[in-house]
């Protein structure tokens, strides 16, 4: 068997969650970690196995002859490491966001287009086993979704320093709720009309309160709101989804509760002792995207689908920004 040929590219906290996966999948051979800081490179290649390069560079990462590159560093600088990767023919999956710009989600779509390489956004939540049970549901039409709520806030700005910086997060819609923008599409399909009221409440450079109202393609509608500052009130990330006498209720990535009908007993499916990796879908969505290099399948986010999500994010910005409700049926869908 040929193996794919991994290097990481930023040595933090979330890629010391891919690296345990790759090094569990025997169809991968990571061959180099890359960071800024080296010391970081090394405490995590020592982590990924005994043979393992640490590096400071993509392109050293390139030398050592990967063919496949995870690109795990701050939101405002995937861009660069994954046009790089694409112009090289070099597979890479990219943690979210895609990017924080649509101008340079688009770049990635066309270079993705182009390249041999096979691009994949980290949306781990379409894995999460709350998640796949809700789109099960819809999906087999045990529920039709008419009408849902979505919650997805901080606690605050305060810790880590960085994620008070839009420079650094792109803004905060670009941290956190960006997953559940995606979700919104994941489970509804396309938006047709994104109207938000924004507030800089408590965050010195940014807005950090917003309420969202969605309509979907689809007739079903979705409020949306995302707090910067609710103080860690638990859940702080909660979906509900209301078909005909019936509720999906989620809970965090921990519980998800079905009540299918009136004078129907509801099911609870409970997570809490499954292990984060796998139960927060990071396991299967490295799984696929390895599959997808090495047979040929689908990879679980291309960079079309990628940009889709982005342009919601983005509308939504521009309705907070303009006051108007923008229509998505008149910008251009090409890419689907
Ligand atoms: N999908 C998820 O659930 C999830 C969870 C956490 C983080 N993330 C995303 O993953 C990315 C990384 O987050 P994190 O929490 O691991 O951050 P982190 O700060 O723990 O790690 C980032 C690492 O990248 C290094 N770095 C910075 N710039 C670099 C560069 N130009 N080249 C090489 N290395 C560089 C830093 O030194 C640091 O070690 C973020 O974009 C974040 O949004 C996604």
């Amino acid at each position: 068997m040929v193996k794919v040929k991994a290097g990481i590219l930023g040595a933090g906290g979330i890629a010391k969650v891919h690296t345990a996966n790759l090094k569990n999948d025997e169809r991968v051979d990571i061959i180099g970690v890359a960071d800024i800081f080296k010391d970081k490179a090394e405490a995590l290649a020592k982590e990924a196995g005994e043979h393992v390069h640490a590096v400071e560079s993509l392109e050293e990462l390139f030398q050592l002859g990967v063919n496949t590159v995870y690109v795990t560093t701050p939101n405002t600088t995937h861009v660069e490491p994954v046009l790089n990767c694409l112009e090289n023919d070099i597979n890479v999956f990219s943690e979210k966001p895609m990017a924080t710009s649509l101008a340079e989600a688009e770049q990635i779509k066309e270079a993705a287009q182009k390249s041999n390489g096979i691009y994949n956004l980290g949306m781990n939540r379409r894995y999460a086993y709350v998640y796949k049970k809700v789109k099960d549901l819809i999906a087999t039409e045990e529920v039709t979704p008419h009408m849902a709520l979505f919650k997805m806030n901080r606690g605050e700005l305060l810790n880590p320093a960085w994620t008070a910086d839009p420079k650094a997060t792109g803004g905060f819609l670009y941290e956190t709720p960006f997953h559940l923008m995606d979700m919104c599409r994941y489970l509804f399909g396309e938006v047709e009309a994104v109207k938000c009221e924004a507030r800089q409440n408590i965050s010195e450079a940014e807005l950090d309160d917003f309420a969202i109202l969605l309509t979907f393609e689809t007739g079903t509608i979705v409020t949306f709101v995302t707090s910067a500052h609710s103080g860690w009130s638990f859940p702080f990330e909660k979906i509900e989804v209301y078909g005909k006498y019936s509720t999906i209720e989620t809970e965090e990535l921990e519980k998800v509760m079905y009540a299918p009908g009136l004078k129907q007993k509801a099911e609870i499916d409970d997570y809490f002792q499954v292990p984060f990796e796998e139960k927060w879908g990071y396991i299967e969505e490295d799984q696929l995207f390895i599959d997808a290099i090495i047979n040929g399948t689908k990879q679980p986010v291309t960079a079309e689908d990628g940009y889709l999500s982005t342009q919601l994010l983005e509308s939504i910005y521009e309705s907070a920004r303009t006051g108007q409700q923008i229509d998505l049926r008149s910008v251009s869908r090409s890419s689907k």
